[in-house]
């Protein structure tokens, strides 16, 4: 079982968000979830992550329940695209050292390598959380290059192209269909058009999830 969630309770400050949630997902699955803003999908997904601890229940991911080592098993897109004051190449590998071979395909998979190869500093370009050069497209597409480079098996998005406008937004989902394919993706999203490739489909509505 790629990720396992059983009877997961998650409180801010004593209030209750999630409320007996639970999950199964196969190696490959691709599970969307919907949900009216502050129900809880992100912090689903931040429990999914291994960046909060479940206060009573099962967070299981590939194998494994503590944050620390949930955290290895996955890859996350967010919204709004944090990227670190450093070069795209640091931005990508996060440090990790990467032959020029596999962050080249990256790039390409991410549909990058038109734009960074007209940078005069091509990848070693300096791009920060202010980066004027950066556009919102530019900065989703980096961030999903450095989520492929992770080479995670679970891939969690959060409204991974919500920020985006029409015209950018083709060549985030063909990055995104690159990272997401033969893995296992939890897809939070209002439109439903992004989950149509998904084979189930859930609602979180007062601390639960209901199939549709
Ligand atoms: N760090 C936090 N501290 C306190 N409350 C939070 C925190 N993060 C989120 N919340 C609250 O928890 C609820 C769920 O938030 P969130 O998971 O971000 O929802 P969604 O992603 O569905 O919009 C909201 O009421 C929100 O205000
Ligand atoms: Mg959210």
């Amino acid at each position: 079982m790629s990720i396992r969630v059983e009877n997961l309770w998650f409180a801010y400050n004593n209030v209750p968000v999630l409320r007996g949630i639970s999950l199964i997902a196969g190696a490959g699955d691709h599970i969307g979830i919907v949900g009216v803003s502050g129900c809880g999908k992100s912090t689903l997904l931040k429990l999914l992550a291994g960046l909060y601890q479940a206060q009573s229940g099962v967070v299981e991911v590939h194998g494994a329940c503590m944050p620390d080592d949930i955290r290895k098993n996955v890859a996350m897109v967010m919204q709004n695209a944090a990227l670190f004051p450093a070069s795209i190449r640091d931005n990508i590998t996060c440090g990790h050292p990467m032959s020029e071979e596999s962050l080249w395909h990256v790039c390409e998979a991410a549909q990058l390598t038109e734009w960074i190869t007209s940078l005069p500093d091509g990848i070693d370009t300096f791009v920060g959380e202010r980066g004027g050069k950066v556009s919102g497209g530019q900065a989703q597409r980096i961030a999903i290059a450095r989520a492929i480079a992770k080479n995670a098996p679970v891939i969690l998005l959060d409204e991974a192209t919500s920020a985006l406008d029409d015209g950018t937004s083709s060549a985030v989902l063909a990055a995104l269909d690159n990272l997401t394919r033969s893995r296992t993706v939890v897809n939070v999203s209002h439109r439903h058009e992004t989950l149509s490739g998904c084979s189930r489909i859930y609602r979180l509505d007062g601390g639960r999830l209901y199939e549709l």
